[in-house]
């Protein structure tokens, strides 16, 4: 007796700890009943000594695959049988995979869903200036495994705590990204294309994110990808400077696309329709 159970009709499904305030389950019922088929997705709220448990209903159940949230991207890896390419480099998985064969496979949609919704938001983003990342967790990494496949010619990042970005930079870097210092930001601004904020700076009960843009080129890009609120004060503020912005909330639905593809070979749609579903349920 494991404790999960799921509904006849559940094909995936999504853990965190605590997992409550995820938009996965709605996101994914909307793109199920698009796609007319008669299945369902649910959150499960899987505490870090039930994981094994989880996997083992799962399995039993023959769940096509499941999202995976904090605290479980890392630590899912040992229950897989293999890894995607970019999952491995990162080391954290954010989708599995079961295939014909039963294996699990994992992979790490979160950089897709970045570059898709950048793609799709700012299509004519600067590629060939260098990029300023701010952040060094695993969203960082994420977007700089998806920034370094472009032709960005190099990447500027910065953290607070600056060895975690040379730790990045050794890691994930292949010579192209650049550790600047926390404190030389707005001199940073200057010569980027594309700033990116995947620190916790602008989320609800954290700080603003207050960066100096006065120097950052009239078609530079400024993309958020924290999305509670939609608009942060970086937002806000780029906006304000008469440079085009990115929201986070579009990351989080191309990467839930992405994932839906994996499992069903379908398009999940990620038009207004979606975007103004998501919006509405993130109203205070
Ligand atoms: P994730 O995996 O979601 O990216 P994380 O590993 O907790 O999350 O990383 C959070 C990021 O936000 C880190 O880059 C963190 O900086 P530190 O490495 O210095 O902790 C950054 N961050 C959080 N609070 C911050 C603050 N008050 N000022 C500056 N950076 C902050």
């Amino acid at each position: 007796m494991t404790g999960f159970t799921f509904a006849d009709t559940q094909v995936a499904a999504v853990i965190g700890y605590p997992i409550s305030q995820s938009l996965s389950p709605l996101l994914h019922t909307y793109w199920l009943h698009q796609a007319e088929m008669d299945a369902s997705y649910s959150a499960h709220d899987v505490a870090p000594e039930a994981l094994g448990d989880f996997v083992a209903a799962a399995r039993d159940h023959g769940l096509k695959g499941w999202n995976v949230t904090i605290p479980h991207k890392e630590a899912i890896l040992p229950y897989l049988d293999r890894l995607a390419p970019t999952a491995r480099a990162l080391g954290a998985v954010n989708t599995v995979k079961r295939t014909y064969d039963g294996s699990l496979i994992g992979f790490n949609t979160d950089g897709m869903g970045l570059m898709a919704h950048l793609n799709a938001a700012a299509p004519t983003w600067p590629q060939v200036r260098p990029a300023l990342v701010l952040g060094a967790g695993g969203a960082a990494r994420a977007a700089l495994g998806a920034l370094l496949a472009t032709s960005c010619p190099f990447i500027m990042l910065a953290n607070r705590t600056r060895s975690r970005a040379e730790t990045v930079s050794k890691e994930l870097g292949r010579g192209r990204v650049t550790v600047v210092d926390w404190d030389d930001l707005g001199l940073a601004t200057a010569g980027a294309g594309l700033i990116l904020n995947t620190t916790s700076l602008g989320m609800a009960g954290y700080p603003p994110l207050s960066l100096d843009l006065a120097q950052a080129a009239a078609d530079t890009v400024v993309y958020d990808i924290v999305y509670k609120p939609l608009r942060t004060a970086l937002i806000k503020a780029a906006a304000r400077r008469g440079l085009r912005t990115v929201e986070g909330l579009g990351m989080l639905i191309h990467q839930g696309a992405a994932a839906f593809k994996l499992w069903f070979d379908e398009d999940a749609d990620t038009g207004p329709t979606v975007f103004a579903l998501a919006e509405e349920a993130l109203k205070p």
